[in-house]
């Protein structure tokens, strides 16, 4: 059966959160994106890959393609979630050395519109190495959310196992990336190497 719709990247990092990131792809799917997971190769040890693959009905992807494998499509829109203090300070380094970072080092250059819902602590957040990151990647037009309240998701409201964060991150992503037609598959790297 072909596809049709927009696709929606939804890359997972390696904080606690992660165990619950079917949260957003359920929501994201009812919204009408197809969903495509990416785990950093950290990540993979903090989600269920399986369930994941069930309910996207796409493999997990989480290192480079090889030269002779097919390319994969890009993505209309990408929310990281949770992203972690090492992704988030990477992505604004422009470091690529997962594939999910690879795919956000190009992301604002191709005008993807990216969404980054980070979930540190407070000792992490309050560093300056954070805050310039996310200054910096703010200045480049990516939507850098707050970390959940009490920064660990444990603390917040519900613990961290509702909707809430997960729901903020899809409401900011710009209506018109669901909505207008869908651009050609990616011919540069990382997907084009
Ligand atoms: C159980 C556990 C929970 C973690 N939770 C977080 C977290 O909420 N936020 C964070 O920035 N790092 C967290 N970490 C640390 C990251 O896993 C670690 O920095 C890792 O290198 C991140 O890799 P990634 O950014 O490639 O996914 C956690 C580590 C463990 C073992």
């Amino acid at each position: 059966m072909t596809e049709s719709g927009r696709l929606l990247h939804v890359i997972v990092c390696a904080a606690g959160a992660a165990r619950d990131v079917g949260r957003l792809v359920a929501l994201a799917q009812e919204e009408g994106w197809i969903v495509q997971v990416v785990a950093t190769p950290s990540a993979l040890d903090f989600v269920d890959v399986p369930a994941l693959e069930r309910r996207t009905g796409r493999p997990v992807r989480s290192r480079y393609r090889r030269p002779d494998e097919p390319k994969p499509p890009r993505a209309d829109a990408i929310i990281v979630a949770p992203a972690t203090y090492n992704t988030v300070n990477k992505f604004a380094q422009g470091i690529a050395d997962t594939y999910a970072l690879g795919l956000l080092a190009e992301a604002p250059g191709l005008g993807i519109p990216v969404v980054v819902l980070p979930f540190v602590n407070e000792a992490l957040a309050a560093r300056t190495p954070f805050r310039r990151s996310v200054e910096s990647l703010r200045a480049e037009g990516v939507r850098v959310l707050p970390s959940p309240s009490g920064s660990d998701p444990a603390d917040t409201e519900d613990g961290g196992r509702g909707d809430h964060p997960w729901a903020l991150a899809l409401k900011e992503l710009p209506r018109k990336a669901l909505k207008e037609p869908s651009g050609e598959e990616g011919t540069g790297s990382p997907d084009g190497r």
